[in-house]
């Protein structure tokens, strides 16, 4: 069977399984009264406290011509809460479920062919080991990304299974010093008792995942090698922790990245665990949320995701209680992700103390990894099939937590306005631009029209966005220029995304672009040639009928989209510069 068949019975299963189990899900929160708002784009954005078209209007009117105004994309940290039930939307599910498998297919192609080769870590908490359907589920979504082409490196934590055997030992529970295990040669010998039951577990699992969806070709032609234990990672000693001696408590000292790219480009999946060995033959109980950390960065890791142990970061509800208002938190931004990190203390904890730290923990850990340079790392709740929802699927199914990619961009000010001319003067010179007096230039940077994109506080790329109808659903984007030095680097896709996301905030609907020589760029990015008599009347009448450029329309639908365009760009980006690296 050709391996495009297995890909497509591999994926075909997957989504049937996953509507299987999404149509229980959704019954299953219809019947426990977990409604869930068709709204939860608008929500979020009210709560990210973008500046809304209604606002907007207060600022500035819908007027022909005027400017759109900047967005402010930090979260209020003190928004969010932590949610120990899931926040699963069933609306959203169902109308998951409502679309065929071919149309479930060709929307995921894109995401398979942006997740094809790339390194993924992923870490799951110690509770998933106890509940076997829910492991099971795991390893089959896990199984699945392999056999699609992603190269996986698991972990799994043994926390509580370490726990519960010290306990049934009668060892008492050792003593934690700010949440590390201090530990000793009983808890050493727990450590690595229960890390070789796990990579059995693992393994056991993994033989028998893809068979649950029903697929019943031969899974002799489908091979899940995992491989493990073979010095990965070394470690180092934490030593004494505010006084307490932590025993054979470890850091990573080294991933070798190397070692683990080598069986990963030989089709094997790396099952990591918490035992690092020490170059003197000392061996040490490692947090596994530290080496999965370290090893993300470290092999280049398009992704790094933590499974939780079933709680998933929350709004609050909107009238500023600290209720859940049901909707997930599906993306924050670095920054968020650290001022929520900041307000830890601030957070309302008290019924769920553990689990609440637990998230934030595992949210400290996303944040350091993508310091590293790591994209984008997750936080996905053990749902089934919640893996590949939100790696497939355009809504997601957890929290992703994304590197600022719009670093540098920013309202224009006057004292732009020579870089601004030093920027357009080559393409004014070439006829790709009109020429413009300084005077209006200085007058529209004055009025709030333009962007630009700054490295060291100097302009590198600008462009502008006016409106062009009173109804406010309509505005065109122009004068998008990279300097040429700098062209090829996505700057021009960052520019375009963060002013599509202002231009969403701000109620637009249709975003138009006058091109003579750039059709191809921005047909690439979603936009249609359309009739000229498609824009308003009002910019009809000041069409420059020599010159005739071509009128390009892109609708625009919600911030997600934008989000799903950042991953393809900021994914061909990073493989330029590993192309860039490499030479
Ligand atoms: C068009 C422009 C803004 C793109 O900026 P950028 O930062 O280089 O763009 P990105 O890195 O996001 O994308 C680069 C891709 O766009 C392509 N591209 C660049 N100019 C293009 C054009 N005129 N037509 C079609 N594709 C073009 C590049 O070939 C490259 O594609 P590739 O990586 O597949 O080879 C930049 O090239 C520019 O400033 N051009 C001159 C000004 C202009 O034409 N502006 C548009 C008028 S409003």
């Amino acid at each position: 069977m050709s391996s495009v068949w297995i890909l497509f019975l591999c994926f075909a299963g997957m989504i049937f399984r996953q509507c299987a189990s999404l149509a229980r899900d959704s019954k299953r929160l219809r019947r426990s009264g977990a409604g869930l708002g068709r709204h939860r784009v608008h929500e979020s954005r009210r709560n990210l406290h973008f500046v809304t078209a209604s606002e907007a209007e207060d600022v500035v009117p819908h007027a022909f011509g005027a400017p759109l105004p900047p967005v402010e994309m930090k979260i209020d940290a003190g928004r969010v809460k932590v949610s120990v039930g899931l926040v699963t939307e069933s609306e959203d599910e169902d109308e998951f479920c409502s679309v065929s498998v071919l149309q479930q297919l060709r929307g995921s192609a894109p995401y398979i062919d942006l997740h094809h080769g790339s390194n993924m870590v992923v870490h799951l908490c110690s509770e998933v080991l106890d509940e076997e359907d829910t492991f099971q589920g795991l390893m089959d979504d896990l199984a699945t990304l392999h056999v699609l082409g992603v190269k996986l490196v698991i972990l799994v934590s043994v926390r509580l299974q370490v726990d519960r055997r010290l306990l049934r030992e009668q060892a008492p529970v050792a003593s934690r010093v700010r949440g590390l295990r201090v530990t000793g040669a009983a808890e050493l010998s727990a450590v690595q008792v229960e890390c070789g039951l796990a990579r059995s577990r693992v393994e056991a699992a993994l033989a028998k995942a893809l068979r649950s969806g029903g697929a019943s070709h031969g899974r002799s032609t489908i091979g899940v090698d995992v491989i493990g234990g073979n010095g990965f990672v070394s470690g180092r000693p934490v030593g004494v922790l505010d006084g307490v001696d932590t025993g054979f408590s470890g850091h990573a000292r080294l991933v070798d990245a190397g070692k683990i790219v080598r069986h990963l480009d030989n089709g094997e999946i790396v099952l990591l665990n918490a035992l690092a060995y020490s170059p003197s033959g000392e061996t040490f109980n490692v947090r596994t949320e530290e080496i999965a950390a370290r090893a993300a960065p470290a092999l280049l890791a398009s992704k790094l995701i933590f499974v939780t142990a079933g709680h998933e970061l929350a709004w609050k509800h909107s009238d500023g209680s600290a209720r859940a208002s049901g909707k997930r938190v599906a993306s924050l931004r670095l920054d968020d992700a650290r001022s929520l990190l900041d307000r830890r203390s601030e957070l309302d904890f008290k019924d769920v103390s553990s689990a609440a730290h637990q998230l934030l923990d595992l949210t400290a850990w996303c944040v350091g990894a993508l310091e590293q340079g790591v994209t984008r790392a997750h936080l996905v709740a053990p749902t089934d099939g919640a893996l590949l929802r939100e790696l497939y699927t355009r809504d997601g199914a957890g929290t992703l937590i994304s590197r600022d990619i719009y670093e540098g961009i920013r309202g224009a000010t006057p004292s732009d306005v020579d870089s601004l001319l030093s920027l357009v003067a080559p393409l004014e010179a070439d006829g790709t631009l009109l020429p413009r007096a300084r005077s209006k230039l200085e007058d529209e940077v004055h009025r709030g029209f333009y962007y630009v994109l700054a490295r060291d506080d100097l302009p590198i790329a600008c462009a502008s966005l006016k409106r062009l109808d009173t109804a406010g659903t309509r505005a065109e984007l122009g004068c998008l220029v990279v300097a040429s030095n700098y062209r090829r680097q996505s700057k021009g896709d960052a520019l375009l995304s963060y002013l599509e996301r202002v231009a969403i905030a701000s109620g637009v609907r249709q975003l138009f672009a006058l091109s003579t020589k750039t059709m191809h760029w921005f047909v690439e990015r979603g936009f249609d040639e359309v009739e000229l008599d498609t824009l308003p009347q009002e910019r009809r009448d000041i069409y420059d009928k020599l010159r005739r450029p071509k009128v390009y329309r892109k609708t625009l639908k919600a911030d997600r989209d934008v989000d799903v365009e950042d991953a393809f760009w900021t994914r061909r980006h990073a493989d330029d510069q590993l192309e860039f690296e490499k030479l």
